[in-house]
């Protein structure tokens, strides 16, 4: 007989469940997954790029916040991890895929760069490897690869990680033809799947987030391949900030 429920954690694990272990994306065991998109470097990909977010590059440049610590959650191949870098903060860059962290490992050797990387599941990480508080938690991607219940793990670790005055930015899915699924949050249990990832609005990203103070809320730019940074249009991109 299965009694198992007795902490919130034990709930969301239970929902984790509910998915297709092939619609995993965010719990450890999608680090294989995740390995196999990354295998191939040369594959298309937009983000696999060594540039940064321009909404990123545009938030350094117009000084809405200064250097401190950071940590980019999910960070892939490095490309943000890198830039904030570069500029000066002291970066903490977390993601499940190893190969994605090897890759980023080798960027930074080459560029000389002092990030700290963490393999694994950065809400099961956040207060043992990821400690103290971060000036700037950046996502560029992972929040829309979360089931809906998964929202709470990302709000708790915000609220433990995150710095009072300390800013939080995301870049997430729209319900542009090449964004993310409309589909109801209750869709994506019924269906065992995440139908590539979820769209929002920015009302629902308000929402979410109303704990934090809205600094900008705008879709992303489109940028041309040639550009020094990566923009695509079917993403928000949104910063907030930690009251002091
Ligand atoms: C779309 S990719 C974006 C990568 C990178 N941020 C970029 O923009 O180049 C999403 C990343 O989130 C990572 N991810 C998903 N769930 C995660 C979790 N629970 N903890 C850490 N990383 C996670 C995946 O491994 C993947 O590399």
């Amino acid at each position: 007989m299965d009694r198992n429920i007795r902490t919130v954690e034990d709930v969301l694990k239970l929902l984790d469940d509910l998915f297709t272990p092939e619609a995993d994306r965010w719990t450890s065991d999608a680090a294989v997954w995740w390995d196999t998109f990354y295998a191939d470097r040369s594959k298309p990909v937009p983000f696999f790029a060594a540039k940064p977010d321009e909404n990123l590059a545009s938030y350094v440049d117009r000084r809405l916040f200064t250097p401190g610590r950071a940590l980019d959650l999910g960070c892939g191949p490095g490309r943000n991890a890198l830039y904030l870098d570069s500029h000066g903060f002291q970066v903490d860059a977390v993601d499940l895929s190893p190969a994605a962290v090897g890759w980023a490992e080798e960027r930074a050797g080459e560029a000389g760069a002092g990030i700290r990387f963490h393999r694994g599941d950065a809400f099961a990480l956040a207060g043992t490897e990821l400690s103290g508080r971060y000036d700037l938690i950046y996502d560029s991607g992972c929040f829309h690869h979360l089931p809906p219940h998964r929202r709470i793990s990302y709000l708790a670790l915000l609220d433990q990680l995150l710095a009072p005055g300390g800013y939080f930015a995301l870049t997430c899915f729209t319900d542009a033809e090449t964004g993310g699924s409309g589909l109801p949050d209750a869709a994506f249990y019924r269906d065992a799947r995440l139908h590539g990832g979820l769209a929002y609005t920015s009302q629902s990203l308000r929402r979410i987030f109303s704990d934090l103070t809205e600094v900008e809320l705008r879709l992303m730019r489109d940028e041309p391949p040639e550009s020094a940074h990566f923009g695509e249009p079917f993403l928000w991109t949104a910063l907030f900030r930690r009251d002091a």
